[in-house]
């Protein structure tokens, strides 16, 4: 009987430790969590990052499973061939592949620089860079830096190694808990693992480690991106040796150009594109800007846009262009040919064939919301799996860079902030009630607020969510909010509902008129600080106030950010039916509705519902029995992942 229970122990324990080979990422788009630039090449290699696209400064390759530590187990070992090659004409020296294991919610939230990359929190990276390796542990800087090298087991002597030659190389890192020593081995791929490793350094890694972790790559820099990084295979295990990678399997790697040949295979390369050009370019231009109209597209015509004319005003999907990433994807601004107007276009991808009639009526049903307060939706257009939505313009930008930045010139005077707030609070009013059926937005956040040129605000990206609804496959991940705003009750069921999304604008009311984000990093602890808990703390100590935006300076009316805190903590009640709709959000901001003081409920359990909330929010865990993991995008929204 005994023997059974320590039997069942055995194998319950062990299939709580994450192990898996990847020798090359063919067929593994729904294994890995791939944002930015990061994507898998149709021969199985796993790109981070692409020289040809360089505005995008982050990109993500995780495995997207949580991996589970257990407090007095946490040895691991992996090993991975990556290859990096730098192209002509580039400074850019610090930018490398991370490897990464960290919790996310601190660590993949923002696009910054390498240097600020690695936030200090909860985090055990490797950094791989054209001729060094530092290891990072919860820290900006790294414990430890070496050149790269490896030691020749027969000479006995070690060989510098260059990281960014192109050249595929293999790492190994092991962690043994018992002697809390990482080991880092270098060698060329193909060479068998040396028998001594390049870097051995006492670490405490239980210091990084939370219960669930992630683990995967990253990229990231302030310069201009300027190398091609490719992964071609991945070994991870947790209880013993990771499994060697098998080199028959592995994919080679694109083509990297070397200069002696490349002169010679130019020249002819020109010829040949010479003639094919001459000869083909005309057939591809016109099958380029082919516009493919169904049938029952028909309808839809009028708010249909030609692609060549998006092309055009995008200047053929420039990344210079490019406004910003959202959920959803990539946004270009455009000056459209014809009209000389400035549109904002962005594309969506959409790969399921058969949604896409639904996809368009829903399109022309939200080209009908109209409201002065929500950024127009001007049309569609459509290019094999590519679809494009065309927006107005909105010249300022979105309000967070104005909310969050420390400069002075930005800062918003409290009336404009007033403004804004009552503005988005009566378009939303107009999505839940306004219309002919129900919009949830489900996505509010100040980032998703724009400001036209005379600094009006709109509300962006409503209905979007909806469209992924007609869109069955389980597989495809799609939106369900973002991290700091998805209402407690939404984590747990998954439904979004209108009072979920007044609990955002409850926290968008907060960042407004604090100036902060509702997750923030300590300085002094690296603990996170969360926006609803300080605003709370502060009107149960009698003196909300103290929470309010310190670049204001106190240059308010008093009364006036009282009624827009306490009305932010109305709104975040735990409790869905505690929260007032958006009917009454307005009516108390116009004053025509006296705001009720908090209960002493919301007191007693608002804490730990917080805390609740937040944890289930980024461990999306079993749902019907089915599981769904969350994981978060570089632009801090969480996707779901069914299963
Ligand atoms: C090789 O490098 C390792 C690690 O940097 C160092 O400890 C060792 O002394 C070197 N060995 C030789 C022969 O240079
Ligand atoms: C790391 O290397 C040291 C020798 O430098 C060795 O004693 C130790 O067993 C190695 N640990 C792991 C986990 O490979
Ligand atoms: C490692 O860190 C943990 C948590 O901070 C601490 O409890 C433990 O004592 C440390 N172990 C060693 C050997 O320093
Ligand atoms: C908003 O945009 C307009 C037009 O582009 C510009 O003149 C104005 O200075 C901007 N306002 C701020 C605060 O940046």
């Amino acid at each position: 009987m005994i023997l059974i229970f320590l039997f069942m122990l055995l194998v319950h324990s062990s299939a709580n430790e994450t192990k898996f080979v990847y020798n090359g990422f063919q067929g593994s788009i729904n294994k890995l969590h791939l944002d930015g630039l990061a994507s898998i090449l149709p021969n199985g290699v796993l790109q981070i990052t692409n020289s040809s696209q360089s505005l995008q400064h982050i990109s993500h390759a995780f495995y997207p499973h949580p991996i589970f530590f257990k407090p007095n187990h946490l040895s691991f070992s992996t090993t991975f061939v990556f290859a990096m090659n730098r192209l002509a004409r580039t400074k850019a020296r610090d930018s490398g592949i991370i490897f990464a294991i960290a919790s996310l919610i601190a660590n993949f939230n923002k696009a910054i620089p390498l240097t600020s990359c690695l936030s200090p929190h909860h985090i055990f990276a490797v950094v791989l860079q054209a001729s060094k390796v530092n290891i990072n542990l919860n820290s900006l800087v790294p414990i430890d830096s070496v050149l790269g090298a490896y030691y020749l087991d027969k000479e006995g002597v070690n060989k510098t190694l260059v990281l960014n030659s192109g050249k595929p190389v293999q790492i190994w890192i092991d962690y043994n808990d018992t002697e809390l020593l990482v080991n880092v081995t270098l060698a060329p791929f193909g060479h068998p693992k040396p028998s001594r490793c390049l870097l051995s350094r006492h670490i405490n890694f239980s210091t990084a480690v939370l219960q669930n972790m992630y683990t995967g790559f990253s990229y990231c820099t302030n310069h201009v991106s300027s190398n091609n990084q490719y992964i071609l295979g991945w070994s991870w295990n947790q209880n013993g040796k990771a499994e060697d990678l098998d080199p028959s399997k592995l994919p080679s790697l694109p083509r990297i150009r070397h200069k002696r040949h490349g002169i010679l295979i130019g020249l002819i390369a020109v010829l040949v594109v010479l003639i094919m050009v001459v000869s083909a370019g005309w057939i591809s231009w016109k099958k380029k800007f082919q516009e493919l109209l169904e049938p029952w597209e028909k309808e839809y015509a009028s708010q249909r846009f030609l692609y060549r004319d998006l092309y055009v005003a995008t200047k053929g999907f420039r990344s210079s262009e490019l406004l910003g990433v959202g959920g959803f994807g990539k946004v270009y601004k455009g000056v459209l040919p014809s009209t000389n107007v400035e549109v904002a276009v962005k594309r969506v991808s959409h790969n399921s064939k058969q949604g896409i009639r639904e996809f368009v009526a829903e399109i022309s049903s939200m080209r009908r919301l109209s409201h002065r307060n929500l950024v127009q939706l001007l049309g569609y257009c459509r290019k094999e799996g590519k679809l494009f939505l065309v927006y107005e313009h909105m010249a300022n930008g979105s309000l967070d860079k104005f909310l969050f930045s420390q400069d002075k010139k930005l800062s918003l005077t409290w009336p404009l902030r007033l403004k804004i707030v009552e503005g988005v609070a009566s378009a939303l009013l107009y999505l839940h009630e306004g219309w002919e059926q129900v919009v949830l937005h489900r996505d509010v956040k100040a980032s998703n607020v724009l400001l036209d040129a005379k600094m009006n605000a709109k509300l962006g990206d409503f209905g979007l969510a909806r469209l992924y609804d007609h869109n069955n496959d389980p597989r495809t991940t799609h939106v369900v909010g973002t991290i700091g705003y998805i209402a407690p009750e939404v984590s747990r069921t998954q439904k979004p509902t209108t009072k979920a999304d007044v609990y955002a604008f409850g926290m968008f009311l907060l960042e407004v008129g604090c100036g902060r984000r509702p997750i923030g990093i300590q300085r002094e602890t690296g603990e996170e600080d969360f926006l609803s808990d300080r605003v709370y703390d502060c009107w149960k100590r009698g003196e909300i106030l103290k929470a309010s935006d310190p670049k204001m300076k106190g240059d308010y009316q008093e009364k006036e950010m009282e009624l827009v805190l306490k009305l932010g903590l109305l709104c975040l009640h735990p409790k869905a039916k505690e929260r007032p709709t958006m009917r009454q959000v307005v009516q108390f901001l116009d004053g025509s509705l006296t705001l009720p003081d908090l209960t002493s409920e919301y007191d007693i359990e608002s804490h730990s519902w917080f805390w609740e909330g937040w944890r289930k929010t980024y461990s999306l865990t079993t749902s019907n029995g089915a599981e769904t993991y969350g994981i978060m995008s570089s632009t801090n929204s969480v996707l779901q992942y069914g299963r």
